[in-house]
């Protein structure tokens, strides 16, 4: 089966608040999307490679990886399921998708064989994810704790995601078009109840978001593939 991945990277990086969208920013000599194209352009399985860019987005063009014959673009949309929903349109129907954060460079190709892996168990599609470590509390609107929620089965969502093309692009768009909270591939696969597996990922996979995430993930480069 043709296996493609989806990279989202149309965001503008609000909470970073820096000059340039966050994914543009350089780590260890390399822009944080290069680094996350390159994991992935380099995996044997994966076929292509589709990026949503920002209509405005002014710098793709300049990355080294933007001539890859592995490599498409597209234009996002005004959310990040828009911009998953935008690459999907270019993917073979028959193939799979593995929709993955452009803002997730310490990804690993050992984390990417686990979830293209568990295909073979879990037909309905996979997530990385990562168990919850640190005791959870539910609080009230003012902050006082209501319940300590059992952390046995929780777990942190992570990308990437990874489903039938078909499957993904119906149940994307009917959940956007119901108004329902998609923040992920899975939640619209959730939505039509379909009930994706999580795949335990590396807890270094993480999101670059806040300026105090930079530092590590620089770090958590150095020490993966
Ligand atoms: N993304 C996208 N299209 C959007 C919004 C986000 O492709 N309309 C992408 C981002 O570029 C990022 C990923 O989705 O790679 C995860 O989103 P997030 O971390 O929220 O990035 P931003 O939306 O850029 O950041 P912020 O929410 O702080 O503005
Ligand atoms: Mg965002």
């Amino acid at each position: 089966e043709q296996i493609i991945a989806i990279v989202p990277a149309a965001g503008i990086g609000s909470r970073m608040g820096a000059e340039l969208p966050k994914q543009y920013l350089i780590l260890n000599e390399q822009t944080i999307l290069g680094h996350t194209l390159d994991c992935l352009l380099s995996h044997p399985q994966i076929d292509k490679v589709i990026v949503a860019l920002n209509p405005q987005d002014d710098y793709f063009a300049n990355l080294s990886q933007a001539s890859h014959p592995k490599l498409q673009s597209v234009t996002g949309g005004k959310e990040r399921a828009d911009s998953v929903l935008a690459g999907l349109q270019l993917a073979d129907s028959g193939a799979w998708a593995l929709v993955h954060d452009a803002a997730r460079p310490c990804l690993t190709h050992q984390d990417i064989d686990k979830l293209i892996a568990s295909a073979a168990t879990f037909p309905q599609g996979a997530i990385l994810a990562a168990p919850v470590r640190d005791t959870m509390k539910r609080t009230s609107r003012e902050g006082v704790i209501t319940e300590t929620v059992c952390r046995e089965q929780l777990w942190h969502a992570l990308t990437p995601q990874f489903f039938p093309v078909a499957e993904l692009s119906r149940h994307l768009t009917a959940a956007l078009a119901a108004g329902a909270l998609i923040t992920d591939e899975a939640s619209a696969m959730e939505w039509a109840g379909i009930m994706p597996a999580v795949v335990t990922g590396r807890a270094d996979n993480i999101k670059v978001t806040h300026p105090d995430d930079l530092q590590l993930a620089s770090l958590f480069l150095k020490n993966s593939i």
